[in-house]
């Protein structure tokens, strides 16, 4: 069998320059229960971080409120200093406490923020940092230029957005070029679907996040179930193909904290769905 690599899902420049496989890795499930803490076996987490560059895995997304700071640690343990590795992470979020997410947007906080990721990855710059969030009580304008100052500052080479809108990407467009979009996306919660059509005639890469969701829609006999038997492999396999099908600016990272479910991710590169499948995948809604 061909080495097991996400070199097949194809490249992706990032703000047209740097060069990622287009298949990647979310480094959320690498904490405690509730995105919180330690993970339950940090010798798994760090087996799977180191996996990541020998299955050619070279996208890697975090945040500083994975843990919050656990997922960022981990990664430097584990890969510093990411030889061949583009890590992206997140700032804009705050945690109160396990499954709590609240918004802070104030510029002085995002700008402590992406000078804390800095110095807990261990880089002079950070390729990719995204505003987690636009925080709803603060101007949205102060926060592009929080970003922005990131920008000029060199501190981060580019910058993204997550849970926007198009309306919000052309706003933030005004204040700094937006590399990338990281919506919540996959087969059966398909309501970013504006959002990255917008991507695609921008060549904005878009990171679905919870890209494996597949739901109701793997149920027993259904579509989805049938094209996964057929190609002998599980549904969030199939979910993932027809992904990365989808769209060239397309790149999911699927979070695991294992490396068994790792490789069963990545093999999904070598799923080549046809035109067929794929029409009747995307006819599928939840
Ligand atoms: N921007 C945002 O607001 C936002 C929000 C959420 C997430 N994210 C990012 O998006 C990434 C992906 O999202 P996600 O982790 O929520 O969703 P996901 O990647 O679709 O699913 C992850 C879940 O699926 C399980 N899993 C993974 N591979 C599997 C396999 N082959 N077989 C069976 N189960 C498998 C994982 O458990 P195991 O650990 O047991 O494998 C985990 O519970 C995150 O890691 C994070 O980087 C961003």
């Amino acid at each position: 069998m061909a080495t097991l690599t996400a070199a097949r899902s194809g490249t992706f420049r990032i703000g047209g320059e740097l060069e990622v496989h287009r298949l990647g890795y979310g480094a959320m499930r690498i904490t405690g229960e509730g995105i919180w803490g330690p993970p339950a076996d940090k010798a798994e987490s760090l087996r799977v971080l180191k996996r990541l560059p020998e299955l050619g895995v070279n996208f890697i997304d975090t945040a500083d409120s994975y843990g919050p700071d656990v997922s960022e640690q981990l990664l430097r343990e584990a890969l510093h200093p990411y030889k061949g590795l583009l890590v992206a992470t997140k700032g804009g979020l705050t945690r109160p406490g396990p499954d709590q997410w609240v918004p802070n947007g104030r510029p002085e906080y995002l700008i402590k923020q992406a000078h804390g990721s800095l110095k807990k990855l261990g880089v002079d710059r950070i390729d990719l940092w995204q505003l987690h969030r636009i925080d709803p009580n603060v101007p949205r304008e102060e926060q592009f230029g929080a970003v922005k100052q990131l920008l000029d500052e060199g501190v981060i080479r580019f910058a993204g957005l997550s849970e926007v809108t198009v309306e919000e990407i052309k706003a933030a467009s005004k204040v700094f070029p937006v590399a990338t979009v990281q919506n919540m996306y996959n087969l059966a919660n398909r309501g970013a679907e504006s959002v990255l059509d917008y991507c695609e005639q921008q060549g904005i890469g878009f990171i679905p996040w919870y890209p494996l969701a597949a739901g109701e829609l793997a149920r027993s006999g259904s579509v989805l179930d049938k094209i996964a038997k057929e190609h002998r492999v599980g549904p969030s396999q199939i979910a993932l193909a027809w992904i990365l099908k989808r769209s060239p600016v397309m790149l999911p990272i699927p979070g695991t904290s294992k490396v068994k479910h790792l490789e069963e991710n990545v093999a999904a590169v070598e799923i080549q769905l046809s035109d067929a499948e794929f029409a009747s995948l995307n006819k599928l809604r939840a």
